[in-house]
């Protein structure tokens, strides 16, 4: 699709824009109360799997808020049952998988079924057809490190102590894993393109559970790997390394066009660092969301000013949404940036 008027993609590509784009990761989400009527209704795997429901879904937020970028509404966790793990969501624990990973025959027994993904697809597609041409859509993936991490622990962990174990353990098949949930990945960004997003956003949560020389060995050659292939698609690769912001020689590395900060960075530091190589995207602390709004102002303003005038910043947190925001908030917020922004820029 023909896209030259997406301020979120010109930002992306450090090109001119009259103020500093802005959207939320996970502004799709339980912060919304129309979000928990849906869900009260349906399962988060209906809603990720119904194309009508997924797109509904993905455009509450755009409905609401004066947002520059949609994310079509899924979760990482679709890679692994893509290839043949189940996971179940669980109130009060989060995503919990059926078999977690405990041995090399688990990993050999990973079989990628392309057909997985179809309904996903169809909900793009549907996205694109009804979101306002001047808002992009942004379409994701976890990264194999975080995405493992997930499939061997089986549920969210404090320390990612079994991962870490595997690694020392066994490299030869914790790179079989890495493999093959890259070659998922891949298949996985390459349509979800094919089916009209305008960026991807490669999300690293668990990107610091790592030692560095197990990053560099064990989860940047593949994020190389991925990012190298949507810089082929010309579109912008965002890469959100959570934890390891200040390791801007490896970030940069990764060749990606945009670099996604967490809140513990000062964003201009980084920038300096960075020597306009990159755009960057963030970085309020989203615990600030929870702040009356005269402090989400001073904070919003911190971050654009010390992002200062010239191009390539997309606002965002520094990682998702709590769900106990009030939506006032965010409406608050985009204001902020919007009203600031325009001035830097003016
Ligand atoms: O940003 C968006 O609005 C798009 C949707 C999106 C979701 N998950 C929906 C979701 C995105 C981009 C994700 C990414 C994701 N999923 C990550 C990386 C980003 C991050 O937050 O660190 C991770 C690690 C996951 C795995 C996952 N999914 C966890 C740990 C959980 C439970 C914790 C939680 O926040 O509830 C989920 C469930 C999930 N994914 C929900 C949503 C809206 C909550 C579902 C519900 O109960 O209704």
């Amino acid at each position: 699709m023909k896209i030259n008027n997406q301020i979120f993609i010109d930002a992306c590509n450090m090109l001119p824009v009259k103020r500093t784009p802005v959207w939320i990761m996970r502004q799709a989400g339980r912060y919304l109360p129309e979000y928990r009527e849906i869900r009260s209704k349906a399962s988060f795997h209906t809603m990720m799997h119904t194309p009508e429901l997924m797109a509904e879904v993905t455009l509450l937020p755009i409905k609401r808020f004066n947002l520059d970028a949609a994310i079509m509404f899924s979760d990482i966790l679709v890679v692994p049952e893509s290839l043949g793990m189940k996971f179940d969501l669980i109130k009060g624990i989060g995503p919990v998988f059926e078999s977690p990973i405990n041995n090399d025959s688990d990993i050999e027994k990973l079989n990628f079924n392309d057909d997985y993904f179809k309904n996903i697809y169809t909900g793009i597609s549907l996205i694109r057809q009804t979101l306002n041409q001047d808002i992009a859509l942004i379409g994701f993936a976890g990264t194999p490190w975080t995405t493992a991490c997930y499939m061997v622990e089986g549920k969210p962990s404090k320390d990612y102590m079994k991962i870490r174990t595997l690694i020392n353990e066994n490299p030869k098949f914790f790179k079989l894993l890495m493999e093959k949930i890259t070659k998922a990945t891949i298949d996985y960004i390459d349509e979800q393109i094919n089916s009209g997003v305008n960026a991807v956003q490669l999300f690293d949560s668990n990107a610091s559970y790592i030692s560095k020389d197990g990053y560099e060995k064990f989860s940047l050659p593949y994020i190389k790997k991925i990012i190298e292939h949507i810089n082929t698609k010309k579109i912008p690769s965002i890469y959100f390394p959570k934890g390891l912001c200040n390791y801007t020689d490896l970030i940069l590395s990764t060749n990606a066009k945009v670099i996604g900060l967490d809140w513990s960075v000062n964003i201009g530091d980084v920038k300096n660092k960075v020597n306009n190589k990159v755009a960057l995207q963030g970085n309020l602390d989203p615990a600030v969301l929870l702040c009356p709004n005269h402090v989400i102002e001073a904070e919003t303003s911190k971050i654009l000013n010390s992002y200062g005038n010239s191009y390539g910043h997309i606002f965002n947190l520094g990682h998702g949404i709590t769900p106990s925001v009030n939506p006032d908030s965010v409406e608050f917020l985009i204001k902020a940036v919007n009203k600031i922004s325009s001035k830097i820029h003016g």
